[in-house]
């Protein structure tokens, strides 16, 4: 895996960095849940996190070639107040991810033929489209002081897609087999 155009190579590298800060948010906000009595939504963002941890590392093995020192300069969500300001900001930070950041990165990785980078964006975007709206579930519940079901959750090691409960036979973004999924009970 490598790349060939700088501008892809720096989209891969801003996403890392999201991502990285992504995956620590989530274990810190899933914490901070389990503590606040919310012990499903703390594993919502527990299993969120593992699939941030996943994009993270494809978009970095695109890059694995790449030997060097880069400054990154990556968005991301900061505060850690309550149970549903920490949902708002995890729904804020996937959205940004879905309307803006992965159409325009898929879309130049695209442009400049760039295979692998393209794939391991397209991952990406379908699981923040998944996870933007566990999270809009989740924060309905604790709005009502509610925590959600138990039901496990599942998260394709490949590329990120998660799912409550057992649905897919195999995984529908990039056809792992579900054998693989890690799981979250
Ligand atoms: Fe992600
Ligand atoms: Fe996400
Ligand atoms: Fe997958």
């Amino acid at each position: 895996m490598s790349v060939n155009n700088a501008m892809t190579a720096d989209f891969l590298r801003s996403a890392y960095g999201g991502e990285s800060m992504a995956h620590m948010r989530y274990l810190i906000w899933s914490d901070s849940a389990k503590k606040d009595g919310f012990p499903n939504i703390s594993r919502l963002f527990h299993a969120v996190g593992y699939a941030e941890w996943v994009h993270a590392k494809n978009h970095f093995n695109v890059l694995k070639d790449v030997v060097g020192d880069f400054t990154v300069p990556a968005g991301a969500v900061f505060g850690h107040t309550d149970i549903v300001q920490n949902l708002q900001g995890a729904i804020d930070g996937e959205l940004h991810e879905i309307k803006q950041m992965y159409p325009v990165y898929l879309e130049t990785a695209r442009f400049q033929k760039e295979n692998e980078a393209e794939k391991s964006f397209h991952y990406a975007l379908e699981a923040e489209k998944i996870h933007a709206r566990m999270f809009q579930v989740a924060q309905q519940a604790a709005e009502q002081k509610r925590d959600i079901g138990g039901e496990p959750i599942y998260v394709c090691p490949v590329c990120g897609y998660t799912e409550s409960g057992e649905n897919a036979d195999k995984c529908p973004v990039c056809g792992a087999k579900r054998e693989i999924f890690k799981a979250f009970k």
